[in-house]
Order: structure tokens, then sequence, then C-alpha cells
């Protein structure tokens, strides 16, 4: 008998969640299959996924829009589920290259789904995102609050992806299907050997923050402080990247164990706990004792006011729970930056 739970593909697993997610799963006793293109990525991330757990993980560098190097992968490897992470993220990208995000983020997936038909292997856990819900009536969001239309080609792709994934599960026997919605992920491992490597001027707020209090970018913008909030800026969940990544072991458990309720299933995976943009520079400044300029500037076009998750389900199925304190994610993300800067 194997000394594994069993093996499961991560299609890119060099990235930030991938990595953590990786981790988490050999650290539960499952064995992975890491692919990634390093298209977003670097080759130093499997070597931090390596450290932390002390051995050789199984690693290919395929990219998945090419399906006769995936089936490849399916012929050499034995595993009963995928967690399917390769795919382009950046929102602004997305609208003026909308067939970039299309092709990739959909015809690598279809790809996935494909084999995973072929191949007979049962179980397909996506990474889903918040941005399905869009400007949500209802605050917080459960998994039952109608989606709204996507707002950009990005979040699009995951709201056609979730509904493929339903599909399938729907029509083919064998087939089953997670989809987390992740809201904000942040955060690093605390050894400080994988995190997110943002390529260019970060997007995403906690990279914006960390690269600034590096020196690296001169002032943080604040996008819109006029918001129907308590300080006048965004309210979001921010989910720790270690927490997010339990979130994806007790999914894949509950796939591999037989124990899903329904063929296709899908959860929230955040904290519960709105915070805002104030909030968050201000406890980031507070435990890192570092300086960050910031200015108010106009909202940015596609922002909702506020969202942030209703985890009951998450709780109760899953039987898992956010638990990271806030203060220690922001020390993390800060060890992580200074770390990749050589920031002593
Ligand atoms: C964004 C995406 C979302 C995606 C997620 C993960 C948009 C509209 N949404 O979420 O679809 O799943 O990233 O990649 O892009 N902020 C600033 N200054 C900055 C950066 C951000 O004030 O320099 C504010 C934003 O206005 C927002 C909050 O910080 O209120 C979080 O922003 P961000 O980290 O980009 O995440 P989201 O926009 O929530």
């Amino acid at each position: 008998m194997s000394e594994y739970k069993d093996t499961v593909l991560v299609s890119g697993g060099a990235g930030y969640i991938g990595t953590h997610t990786a981790v988490a799963l050999i650290e539960a006793g499952y064995d992975v299959v890491i692919i990634d293109n390093f298209s977003n990525s670097e080759p130093t991330a499997i070597e931090g996924v390596e450290k932390i757990v002390g051995r050789k993980v199984t690693f290919e560098k395929v990219d998945t829009c090419d399906i006769n190097a995936l089936r490849g992968v399916f012929e050499r490897h034995e595993f009963s589920t995928v967690i399917h992470f390769a795919a382009y993220k950046a929102v602004g990208e997305s609208m003026h290259e909308p067939l970039k995000y299309y092709m990739n983020n959909l015809v690598s997936y279809m790809n996935i789904l494909e084999l995973m038909k072929e191949f007979r292997r049962p179980n397909v856990l996506f990474s889903s995102s918040a941005t399905v819900y869009g400007d949500a009536e209802t605050l917080p969001v459960t998994e039952q609050t109608p989606r709204q239309p996507a707002t950009s080609p990005y979040g699009n792709t995951k709201q056609i992806a979730e509904d493929i994934l339903r599909d399938c599960c729907r029509a083919y026997e064998g087939f089953h299907g997670i989809a987390l919605r992740y809201f904000n992920p942040i955060g690093a491992h605390p050894s400080a050997l994988i995190g997110e490597l943002p390529r260019g001027v970060p997007n995403n707020l906690i990279p914006f923050i960390t690269q600034t209090a590096a020196g690296i970018r001169e002032c943080l913008s604040v996008f819109g402080n006029d918001y129907d909030t308590p300080d006048g800026t965004c309210l979001r969940d921010y989910i720790d990247v270690l927490d997010l990544a339990k979130a994806h072991v007790a999914a894949v458990n509950r796939m591999v164990d037989g124990k899903m309720k329904e063929k296709y299933e899908i959860f929230n995976v955040g904290t519960g706990t709105p915070v805002s943009v104030l909030e968050l520079l201000n406890r980031f400044i507070k435990a890192n004792g570092v300086d960050v300029p910031y200015k108010i500037v106009a909202r940015r076009e596609g922002d909702v006011p506020a969202v942030w998750a209703d985890t009951t389900l998450a709780n109760k199925e899953l039987g898992w729970k956010a638990e990271r304190d806030l203060d220690d994610t922001l020390r993390a993300s800060w060890n992580w930056e200074k770390h990749v800067r050589g920031i002593k």
C-alpha cells in the first residue's frame, strides 16, 4: 500500500496559492504532482516547497493549454484529484486582452476536464473567486447569493468555469466537483520560503503595501474614501493563504473520502470579517513598525464597495474555519517581501 493518502495533481502549483496548497496537502499526508509553465511564477517556488516539506516533490514543466503534453502527465501519474489553479488573474489586463484570458483560462481548464473524464479520474477542485458575486445586494454573501453579471473577462472566466464544472458533474458518472470561492488571499508561509511574487506593478493591495514599505514604490494610492462604509474605504474579507490552503485540503478530503452531499458543491472561503483598506494599512504599519506613505485618490473602476463572506457552509460541511490572526498574517507578508528583496 502507498504511504500516501492519495495523490493530487496541482496545476499552477508554482503560483502563490498553489505552492501553499501543495505544502498543506503534503503535510496532510497526500502526495502531489505539480505542473506549471512558469508564465507567472519561478522555479524557486518549487524549491521553496521542497525546503518546507523536507523532500523532493514531483514537478513537470507543462502548459495546461497543450493537451498532448498534459495527456503525458495523466499517462505517467496516478491521481484521483486535480486542483486547477493555472490561470491568469489580472482583472485590468483582462479588460484589454480578453482573448488572452478566455483562451488561457478556459482552454487549460477544458483540457483538464477532458482528460479527467478520459482517464476516469473522479475529482475536480476549481479555484473560483468572490468576484462572481460582483456588487452583491445583501452582505455577507452566502453561496446562494445570486451571482452578478461579470464586469471583466477575468471574472467571466470564473463564472463560466463554475458552470462548466456543474454541467460536467451533472452529465458524467463518477465525476465530482467543488468550486472554492476565494475572498482576498494575503500573507505568506512563516518560513518566508514561499509567497506572492507579482511581476511589475502590483494590482493587489498587500503586494503594493509591502513594496511601498520596501521603498520600491513611492506611495500607496488608496482608491477612494467616499464609499458608503464606516471609514469611506472599501471593505474586503482578507483570508490568510495558509488558512486558504487548509480549505483545499478539507475539500480534497471531502471528495476522496466520498463525503460530498451533491456531485457539485460550492464553498465560500473567507474569514467572515470585513476590513477596510485604511484599517488593513494601519494594522500593517503597526504590526511591522514600518512606514507606508499613502494618499487618497479617485475610486478604481470596477471596485465594489464591500464584499465579505458568510462562511457557515464551509465551517459546517468542510469542518474548516479561518484561524490565523490578521497581525501575524501581515507580519508574514512583510517578512516575505523582506526575504525577496534581501532586506534585513
Ligand atoms: C481583485 C479582483 C478580484 C480578484 C482578486 C484576486 C478587482 C476589481 N477585483 O480583488 O476579481 O479575484 O483581486 O486577484 O480587481 N486598493 C487600493 N490601492 C491599491 C490596490 C488596492 O486602495 O493599490 C484597494 C482596492 O480599491 C480594494 C482593496 O484595496 O478596495 C483590495 O484590492 P485588491 O487587492 O486589488 O483586491 P480586489 O479588488 O478586492
